[in-house]
């Protein structure tokens, strides 16, 4: 079959899919205090979305990242994951993998290692019980480090996603540092972007330009560029003295649209082209049309023949201008 490409000549092989729009957390900067959920009735089928994601696997999908909300809260999760580790089986998918707040992790990091699953990335962006519990709003950290010293049992590897935040985490910069490094976890920085409706001058305020968070670590240590990509977005360093390798995600100061490989689907089959755009195709109507997958594809096509160039997030208009109401946890980042 010809392979999904877009109008930039950029091949789409990432799938992320999103398949509920729930938390158990509710991390300041991706949900509001008080949301709304999808009924459940609006959501896809677990075999909706298996026939959805074997479609794209079909059309050269090679890495599938399951997404939420927090995906390990969806009911019936791991007969999901056990239906696209029949496309590992067949080496048509390349990776299957998941991102998670850890807090469901004690419970799942085994079966989903069992079903093919060999790297996870987990949120979180700060040691201190405290201050985890006011940034996810209640979550409880002891909860995620219990989940996440599972995942490492069940030999996943883990990565640690850390949103990084001006007067939240600026302090935690080391001891994340020193906490990956003693566990082996790889750690990676991501820059907060603009979306949700709450953008409170408290929230542009957070704003933490990697280069700095940076500079900060280069004054104590010797990084080392890396040419090594995951297909993801993360540009990485090797932290010389202590052999760690570190991951810097910067949608706002060095943008990697150009080398976007990605498209996501929500748990409604929505496909958004870009993260940071509204535009969107809707995959439900087709898929329910006709049991036959022509349709189907045919919409998948025209959906990607209309991915844009790239986000236009940007604090420096400090105002609205690109900044978008659509929450995080819709598409699951
Ligand atoms: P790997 O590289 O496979 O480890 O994963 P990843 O970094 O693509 O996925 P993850 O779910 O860990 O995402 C980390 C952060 O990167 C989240 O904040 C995402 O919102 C952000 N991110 C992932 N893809 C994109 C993208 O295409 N554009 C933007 N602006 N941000 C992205
Ligand atoms: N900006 C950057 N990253 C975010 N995430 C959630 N909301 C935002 C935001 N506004 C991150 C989470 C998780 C990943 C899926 O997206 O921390 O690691
Ligand atoms: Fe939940 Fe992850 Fe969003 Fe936090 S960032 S509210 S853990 S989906």
């Amino acid at each position: 079959m010809t392979p999904l490409i877009d109008p930039f000549a950029r091949a789409i092989s990432y799938l992320r899919v999103s398949v509920t729009d729930r938390c158990d957390f509710r991390c300041t900067y991706c949900m509001s205090e008080h949301m709304t959920f999808l009924p459940k009735a609006d959501l896809l089928s677990l075999e909706e979305l298996d026939r959805l994601c074997s479609t794209f696997v079909r059309m050269g999908v090679r890495k599938l990242r399951i997404t939420g909300g927090e995906p390990l809260v969806r009911k019936g999760i791991l007969t999901f994951f056990q239906a696209m580790s029949r496309h590992l089986a067949t080496g048509a998918l390349k990776e299957l993998t998941l991102t998670t707040n850890g807090s469901q992790l004690a419970k799942f990091a085994q079966p989903l290692a069992d079903l093919g699953v060999r790297r996870i990335n987990v949120s979180l962006d700060t040691l201190d019980p405290d201050k985890f519990a006011r940034i996810t709003r209640w979550g409880r950290l002891p909860q995620v480090l219990e989940g996440i010293e599972a995942a490492k049992a069940a030999g996943l590897r883990v990565k640690i996603n850390a949103v990084a935040l001006k007067g939240f985490n600026e302090d935690e910069l080391f001891p994340l540092l020193d906490w990956c490094a003693v566990n082996d976890h790889d750690l990676t920085f991501i820059e907060v972007m603009p979306m949700g409706e709450d953008m409170s001058p408290l929230r542009l305020d957070q704003y933490w330009p990697l280069k700095d968070l940076r500079a900060r670590l280069a004054d104590r240590f010797t990084l080392t560029d890396l040419a090594e990509r995951t297909g993801g977005p993360a540009r990485y360093v090797r932290v010389e003295e202590t052999g760690q390798k570190v991951g810097f995600i910067t949608p706002l100061t060095h943008n990697f649209c150009e080398s976007c490989n990605r498209v996501r689907l929500t748990c409604t089959g929505e496909l958004y082209m870009c993260l940071g755009q509204e535009d969107m195709a809707d995959l439900r109507a087709p898929l329910r049309a006709s049991p036959d997958d022509a349709e189907l594809e045919q919409a998948i096509r025209a959906a990607i023949a209309r991915k844009p160039r790239g986000h236009d997030f940007d604090y420096s208009r400090q105002k609205v201008a690109g900044q978008m109401t659509r929450h995080m946890s819709h598409t699951g980042g």
